[in-house]
């Protein structure tokens, strides 16, 4: 089954009013590849402004509350950020898992009310180097995918993002073999549990992708493109991950 790349960045706590500029750049060069779906995950201060100046790219939220209203102060609900003009949410960042203590339910509980909302949502999972060390990264990832899952998880509005822990911001990749195994056991999972929609659910590598290795991860056939950080904040840097996807 084909699916079609998408390539995400993630600004995390980055990006101030006079970035907006960089939207723009970024938008442009993703229009001129538009069999690529490339976003930008941004801080909600810029979502409403970067809409307007998203060219072939679309905006979405880091992270979203669960619930629709009430008192979670410094939270933002989905209707919010769909109002804002995001379209897709990022949930379960394992910086959201670390710092903020989110557990796998809070994750699909998160993922479900965004699909509440009409958004499309990027569901992150990955290990710990602990974990990567002692072996048994696969099972472990995907026994963390299956918790994190919402119920009615679909390819048509859900994507998976692979991110090892230990490769973020780091410059440390795992092998390509490794790329290889862990997206394989993956789709094995989610056909576990969505059956054959798990051929086309995209699932995205993310860590330390770069210009340098997006082409050569992005071939490996269960990885569906990438959920870009540091590389996703200038359009010099992400143009030719969103090229290297085409
Ligand atoms: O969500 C993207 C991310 O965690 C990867 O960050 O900076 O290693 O590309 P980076």
């Amino acid at each position: 089954m084909s699916r079609r790349k998408l390539v995400v960045g993630n600004w995390k706590m980055n990006g101030m009013q006079a970035a907006l500029d960089e939207v723009a750049a970024i938008g442009a060069r993703a229009a001129q590849h538009p069999a690529v779906e490339v976003g930008l995950c941004l801080p909600a201060t810029l979502i409403a402004a970067a809409n307007a100046r998203k060219g072939g790219a679309f905006i979405g939220a880091q992270d979203c509350h669960m619930q629709a209203s009430g008192a979670h102060t410094g939270c933002l609900s989905v209707a919010m950020l769909a109002e804002a003009g995001a379209s897709w949410t990022i949930v379960g960042h394992s910086e959201r898992r670390q710092d903020q203590g989110e557990t796998d339910a809070d994750v699909a509980a998160k993922a479900l009310a965004a699909k509440a909302a009409g958004l499309g949502v990027i569901l992150c999972v990955g290990e710990s180097l602990d974990v990567r060390d002692a072996g048994n990264a696969e099972a472990v990832v995907s026994a963390q995918l299956l918790a994190s899952l919402p119920d009615g998880a679909a390819a048509d509005w859900l994507a998976i993002a692979y991110e090892p822990i230990w490769a973020i911001g780091t410059g440390r990749i795992p092998t390509m073999e490794a790329v290889a195994t862990m997206h394989a056991a993956l789709r094995a999972a989610l056909a576990s549990r969505i059956g054959e929609d798990a051929k086309g659910m995209r699932i995205l590598y993310g860590g330390s992708m770069n210009g340098d290795n997006a082409a050569e991860l992005m071939a490996i056939t269960d990885v569906d493109g990438g959920l870009v950080g540091g590389a996703s904040l200038t359009a010099e840097k992400f143009a030719p991950i969103i090229a290297a996807a085409n």
